[in-house]
């Protein structure tokens, strides 16, 4: 089995995945509460919380599998883009295990990471595909030739489709994390209330930041008790714009590279207008791995080399690509 290990933001996670790829145990303590009282993550309490977290996650995760150190193979271990400091309380608890137990390490990106949720059975997918990755920090189109051959085709010219929905949940005073907030609120709202703009720049990258500031405007010109009322529609009307977004350039891909097969992953791809916008047949891991786990790391490790013992004992994390 591979022992994978999470930490790039706010969630601490530790998984086991077997040499087929078959999902044993993902246990993910999500620090959200922790932050929420800040509107967003705060770094270095995310640090100091993985510190506390990490070992527990761990032990949690090898019980939930029935399993023991003595079944593990492997360590993985994300390795980047991420917050520098929460990484490096994964990396060195990766680091601790593999070496005490002689194994050997594989280092994840995260990107990648997200991309592997799909490789997990029972539900496993394989390439080729067309891959939405949208998440907290990205928003990008792959394509996805091998579980370690892909084009990033286009990306966010400035916020992340999951920054998009934290930083309107926020206007909307719905606390952080936003996402899944505005997805539950957006049920009981009317998508076409208003008319939120989506910025069209050319081939197929991304942008959302006149999204939020246009939903900023709308707000501004309600008083507390309309705003109350009109909620829910500015709740739906913006995640319809989002959801428009996103399956627009995803088609605009497909029809542009012939891809047949279609794949959302990262945080966003939990959204449920998003998952009923998509077309049939659309490639997609359950809620539960869309937002960070470790059983992605997991899954992404069987496709990497390993560094043997003790070569990765001075293995860096990275903050961005
Ligand atoms: O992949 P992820 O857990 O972390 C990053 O790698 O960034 O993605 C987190 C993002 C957050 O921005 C969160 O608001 C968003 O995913 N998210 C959602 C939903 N659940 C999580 N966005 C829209 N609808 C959801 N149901
Ligand atoms: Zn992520």
């Amino acid at each position: 089995m591979i022992l994978g290990i999470e930490t790039s933001c706010d969630e601490t996670a530790a998984a086991l995945v077997d040499r087929d790829g078959t999902l044993i145990a993902s246990i993910v303590a999500t620090q959200a509460e922790l932050h929420a009282q800040y509107g967003g993550v705060v770094p270095e309490i995310a640090s100091r919380r993985h510190l506390e977290l990490i070992a527990p996650v761990v032990r949690e995760a090898l019980a939930s599998g029935g399993a023991t150190l003595d079944d593990v193979r492997a360590v993985a271990v994300t390795q980047g883009p991420g917050l520098i400091g929460a990484l490096l309380v994964g990396v060195a608890a990766a680091k601790a295990l593999a070496w005490a137990r002689r194994l050997p390490l594989i280092p994840v990106d995260h990107l990648l990471g997200h991309v592997a949720s799909l490789y997990l059975r029972p539900t496993a997918a394989e390439p080729p595909f067309l891959c939405l990755l949208a998440s907290g920090g990205h928003t990008m189109i792959i394509d996805v030739q091998e579980p370690t051959r892909h084009v990033v085709l286009g990306q966010t010219l400035d916020d992340a489709a999951g920054e998009a929905f934290d930083k309107g949940a926020r206007l909307l005073g719905l606390g952080y994390p936003g996402g899944a907030a505005i997805d539950r609120l957006a049920r009981d709202g009317d998508p076409s209330a208003y008319a939120f703009p989506v910025a069209r720049v050319p081939g197929l990258d991304f942008s959302f930041s006149g999204l939020k500031t246009s939903l900023l405007y709308t707000v501004r010109e309600l008083s507390a008790d309309d705003l109350a009322h009109r909620r829910a529609d500015l709740a739906a009307s913006y995640q319809r714009a989002i959801v428009r977004a996103l399956v627009e350039r995803l088609q605009a891909a497909a029809e542009q590279t012939g891809a047949t097969r279609i794949a959302v992953v990262g945080g966003v791809a939990a959204n449920s207008e998003l998952r009923a916008a998509l077309p049939a047949g659309a490639i997609l891991a359950p809620p539960a791995l869309c937002t960070d786990n470790a059983a992605m790391i997991a899954s992404a490790a069987r496709f990497l080399p390993a560094l043997p013992y003790p070569e990765y004992l001075s293995l860096d994390a990275y903050a961005s690509v």
